[in-house]
């Protein structure tokens, strides 16, 4: 483990006004996206749409890191440059999604165990030669009718840790990402308990495995009220709750959180993110691993048409830039409509 690249690699995870673009989806994910704008999903369609993102004039001002998918991480932009590699010359550091997704966890009704262990010790050595310097393990605990329980929250943060180590084996930063969902009807309060617990679990994991906490990012939920319920937080009210958790369960030895977005609407996510920076100073970076909320309005721009090319990099410019402005906490509404 060369600690020293670690640490480098992080910081420049979480740079000043930067954040992560998680463009990352597995082929079923990617498929359900551009059901979304009527398109086949197809190797040629996914490579189109990638180098839309990646290409997108002034992005890297905004776009510290890319998370990808296997796929994309072996494919090229149309004149033949490995995508990893045109990021890189850009200052964007590649990533990679290493798990191999949530599933059943036997025994334990409606919960989930991420898999993709087996065998990664080798793929990491492989993504590190392919130009990958950071990757990506999500871990999903869903909150319903008593669930989740402490087992399936153990056993992930578990395999989190396990992840961790291997990636720090490798030299490779891992994003460590324990999203609660905010599928249900719970309220804001049930999320931080739920959230409270998971991230305890996932730091006695981290120190047990004896994780370089120098040389990781935690990727978490923030603390929100489920999207079905019907009196949900504000976004004052989401922004100080998610600080006031991570502050007591996150260590400053970590540099940087990113967030997921996990289904918030894209002016929601950047609000939020804004709001909370502006009650530092905190103890780490806080910023954006955006998938949906980066991604969405490009997608419908783009709308999977040669046409579209231009307005799709257009619209993905301008959400970069407003979550740009999100992590030194300057956005506000009023730029979400002068910059629409
Ligand atoms: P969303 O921002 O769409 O939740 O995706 C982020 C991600 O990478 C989930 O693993």
């Amino acid at each position: 483990m060369n600690r020293s690249e670690l640490e480098t690699t992080a910081k420049a995870m979480v740079a000043k006004g930067k954040g992560i673009l998680a463009a990352d989806e597995s082929s079923g994910t990617i498929k359900k996206r551009f059901d979304s704008i009527r398109l086949e999903s197809t190797e040629e369609a996914r490579r189109t749409y990638r180098e839309l993102l990646f290409t997108t004039p002034g992005a890297a001002e905004y776009i510290s890191g890319v998370i990808l998918y296997d796929e994309t991480l072996r494919q090229k932009t149309k004149d033949g440059t490995p995508f990893a590699d045109y990021l890189k010359k850009l200052g964007i550091v590649p990533g990679i999604k290493v798990d191999a997704g949530a599933k059943a966890l036997p025994g334990f009704p409606n919960e989930t165990i991420t898999e993709g262990l087996d065998g990664l010790r080798e793929r990491l050595a492989e993504y590190y030669k392919l130009g990958a310097r950071f990757a990506k393990w999500r871990a999903v605990i869903d909150i319903g009718d008593g669930i989740p329980s402490q087992f399936a929250i153990d056993a992930n943060a578990h395999a989190l840790a396990r992840y961790a180590g291997l990636c720090q084996e490798a030299n490779i930063v891992p994003i460590v990402e324990p999203e609660v969902l905010m599928d249900g009807a719970h309220s804001i309060e049930r999320c931080e308990e739920v959230t409270s617990n998971t991230l305890a679990a996932v730091f006695e994991q981290l120190n047990a495995h004896r994780i370089y906490l120098e040389g990781m990012i935690l990727k978490p939920n923030m603390v929100i009220s489920g999207k079905k319920n019907t009196n949900r937080a504000n976004a004052q009210q989401v922004a100080e709750a998610t600080v006031r958790t991570l502050k007591r369960y996150v260590p400053s030895a970590v540099p940087g959180i990113a967030f997921l977005s996990g289904g918030q609407s894209a002016a929601e996510a950047s609000e939020h993110l804004s709001l909370m920076n502006k009650l530092g100073p905190l103890p780490w970076a806080l910023t954006f691993s955006y998938g949906r909320a980066l991604q969405d309005e490009a997608l419908k721009a783009w709308g999977g048409k040669a046409e579209g090319f231009a307005a799709g990099q257009k619209a993905f410019a301008r959400r970069a830039r407003l979550n740009g402005l999100a992590q030194t906490g300057s956005y506000t509404a009023k730029q979400e409509q002068d910059a629409a």
